[in-house]
């Protein structure tokens, strides 16, 4: 009895060592692999929201998914391949979500749901991929850290990626509870993006002194 459990204790060192150790690589390994630079064009962001919701759709027929994109082109200057790759990433742990909770047990008539959001503010353009699968787990703190999963086939690594792109490109990642839907009692998740959009890139709005602007006014000869 008293060797099994010192047997146990050994082992259990030697366990939490290596996973110190492989904390220790994985920390070391994501400062030097680096994300590419984004390469930003002049793009429309409803476009590539649509699109990403138009790819996911397809591969998630059984949920509905809910849109309210603007029909105007929202123009940014953005990495269309990082951003696509984000909100793609975004939507499928949102389908994911809703998996986990039917394999858990969802409620009778439950009807999986995503929706979306795009809306141009004063000062940035804001996506919201709303869901309502299984809710955030109870350690959300965390979440944005690489290797942290709570799915089986999950690597982790996905929501680290997506903060980073969007981080790249000066806007802002966050994961929330979602409001709850119609017909439901439970909230999912709802991931909110900001980025950079509008008036806050490169548009000079009067009255402001930008070294463009001064540059400009001086061409005119206005100074
Ligand atoms: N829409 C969501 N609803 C509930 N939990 C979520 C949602 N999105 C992410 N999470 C939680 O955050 C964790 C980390 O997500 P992340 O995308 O980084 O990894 P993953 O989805 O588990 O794995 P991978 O992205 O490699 O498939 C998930 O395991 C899940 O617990
Ligand atoms: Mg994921």
């Amino acid at each position: 009895m008293g060797d099994e459990s010192d047997r146990l204790e050994a082992m259990t060192d030697v366990i939490v060592r290596q996973t110190g150790d492989l904390r220790r690589i994985v920390d070391e390994f994501s400062k030097f692999a680096r994300m590419p630079e984004p390469d930003r064009r002049h793009e429309d962001l409803a476009r590539l929201v649509r699109d990403a919701v138009m790819l996911q759709q397809t591969g998630q027929p059984d949920v509905t998914f809910h849109s309210d994109l603007p029909d105007a082109p929202l123009m940014a200057e953005l990495d269309a391949t990082m951003i696509g790759q984000a909100l793609t990433n975004l939507i499928k742990n949102a389908g994911e979500a809703i998996q986990s909770l039917r394999e858990k047990g969802a409620p009778d008539g439950f009807v999986p749901e995503i929706r979306v959001t795009l809306h141009q503010r004063p000062h940035d353009a804001e996506i919201t991929i709303a869901d309502n699968g299984i809710g955030l787990p109870e350690d959300r703190a965390r979440l944005f850290e690489p290797y942290v999963t709570t799915r089986n086939e999950g690597t982790g690594l996905g929501l680290p990626i997506v903060k980073k792109i969007i981080e790249e490109h000066g806007g802002s990642l966050a994961l929330e509870d979602a409001p709850v839907f119609d017909g439901n009692s439970h909230r999912g998740a709802m991931a909110v993006i900001r980025l950079p959009s509008g008036q806050a890139t490169g548009a000079i709005s009067p009255g402001e002194t930008t070294d463009e602007a001064n540059k400009i006014k001086q061409e005119a000869g206005s100074t």
